[in-house]
């Protein structure tokens, strides 16, 4: 149930073994998957959905009827923010009573499996007492029920499904843990990556967890890598080799840039800050790691600003507009608030990306048709997104195609000696070359 990001990947993966329908209440993706088409950019999506399709096991439906007969049903939903930020369970309590509806009159015993992100105590306090009302059957009687996070990356959202690093299953009941892992053994085999089992709570807790720990890595190198700037000869880069070489912290993580993006990080740590307010517990940690990513795209237009003198009247080419390389997806993206920094200051602004698209809210600038196009006649270039394509382009070109060419390597995509030789080459956590 729901055919975003995660409950596409998982549909069209469970459909490599099993019969399989993904249900959406949008119909026009209904049809367009249907007839084989993929609404995202996400790498092997289309050839899996294209096998399943042809195999028969694969089928798509706008009606949570069609998954009448289904041994298990998951639960991928969207959480979005509520204005204050808390999270927004208005789609689960839907998912939940369609379930109910279904349980209501099975004659087995299904397994709801909850894949969307919640706060804890969502499956125990609102999704299992909705499915129980409506289907008029108890937990561990008439369904099976288990939270079981995701941790599926965009861009590699396939792999991930098909070879994640762990499987996460909480369940109040052994019944549902048994018929939770059951599923998976029968589906990954001898490939059954470790299990961690836990209540619904912990599952709920290590989703949580692992996104704000991921977000904190980043949020923790920007800071530094903003202090990095200060000191002429010193590079973020070492400082996060030197500080990921300790394998307590680890390497990944540590790339310095404008900062994150997507759907998850900015989401579920609101959430869970809103959460922990809400149990009397202090959320002040997440909220530093919030802030510093918010500060983090102007901090780029500082630099482009102290890059080309002033902004104002200069033409400016922002490479990229998804929130990270090998996505379309632009939510949240720092591209977003930087082009509007840079409208701000009185920037022409054109901006290029290989797959996604500007949002209509960035009416103020153009997107242009090819990386060629973006650059021609430019005063400065901003990196925003680390795509190959970008990553290709050689300092002589940049000369050739701009009016004055001046890089500023937000995403740190170029090596700074070659680079610097032949263009003004600034960059976020390079020391002696930024406005401090
Ligand atoms: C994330 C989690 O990784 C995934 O497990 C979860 O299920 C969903 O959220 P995703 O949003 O696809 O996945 O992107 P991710 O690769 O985690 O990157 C998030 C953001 O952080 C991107 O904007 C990325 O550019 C940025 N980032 C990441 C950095 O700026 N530096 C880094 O070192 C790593």
């Amino acid at each position: 149930m729901g055919l975003g990001y995660v409950g596409l990947s998982t549909t069209v993966t469970m459909a490599t073994k099993f019969e399989t329908v993904g249900v959406d209440i949008d119909r026009r993706r209904v049809d367009e998957l249907s007839a084989g088409k993929v609404p995202i950019h996400e790498k092997g999506l289309k050839t899996l959905l294209a096998k399943g399709l042809s195999s028969g096991r694969l089928k798509f439906s706008s009606q949570a009827f069609d998954l009448g007969s289904a041994d298990a049903i998951f639960v991928a939903v969207g959480t979005p923010s509520s204005p204050d930020g808390s999270i927004d369970l208005s789609q689960v309590r839907k998912a939940a009573t369609d379930i109910g509806g279904l349980v209501r009159v099975s004659s087995g015993k299904p397994l709801v499996i909850m894949r969307s992100t919640v706060v804890p105590g969502t499956l125990s306090t609102v999704v299992k007492p909705l499915i129980e009302e409506t289907s008029g059957k108890k937990s561990g009687a008439g369904f099976w029920l288990c939270s079981n996070p995701e941790f599926l990356r965009e861009g590699s959202a396939i792999a991930d499904s098909l070879r994640p690093t762990r499987i996460v299953l909480g369940a109040a009941e052994s019944g549902s843990m048994s018929s939770a892992k059951a599923l998976y053994r029968k589906f990954y085999g001898r490939r059954t990556p470790q299990m961690v089992l836990t209540s619904p709570e912990g599952a709920e807790l290590i989703k949580y967890g692992s996104n704000s720990y991921l977000a904190a890595k980043v949020s923790l190198i920007n800071l530094l890598a903003n202090l990095s700037e200060t000191f002429p000869g010193t590079d973020i880069n070492d400082v996060a080799l030197g500080i990921g070489l300790d394998p307590r912290i680890g390497k990944q993580f540590l790339q310095a840039g404008p900062g994150f993006g997507g759907s998850c990080f900015g989401k579920d740590l609101k959430a869970l800050s809103a959460y922990l307010r809400q149990m009397a517990l202090d959320p002040s940690m997440l909220e530093s790691v919030l802030r510093i990513n918010d500060f983090q795209p102007s901090h780029v237009v500082a630099l482009a600003d102290a890059a080309v003198g002033s902004l104002a009247g200069k033409t400016v080419a922002v490479l990229g507009i998804a929130f990270k390389a090998e996505t379309s997806d632009t939510r949240d993206s720092r591209s977003i608030p930087l082009i509007r920094g840079l409208l701000d200051k009185g920037a022409v602004v054109k901006a290029y990306d290989p797959v996604a698209t500007l949002p209509e809210s960035l009416r103020g600038a153009a997107q242009a048709k090819s990386l060629r196009d973006c650059l021609d006649g430019a005063d400065l270039a901003i990196t925003m997104t680390a795509w190959k394509e970008f990553q290709k382009v050689r300092p002589a070109e940049f000369a050739r195609l701009m009016r004055s060419p001046t890089l500023v390597d937000a995403r740190r995509i170029y090596d700074p000696a070659a680079y610097s030789k032949v263009l003004k080459y600034f960059a976020i956590g390079r020391g002696g070359n930024g406005p401090g």
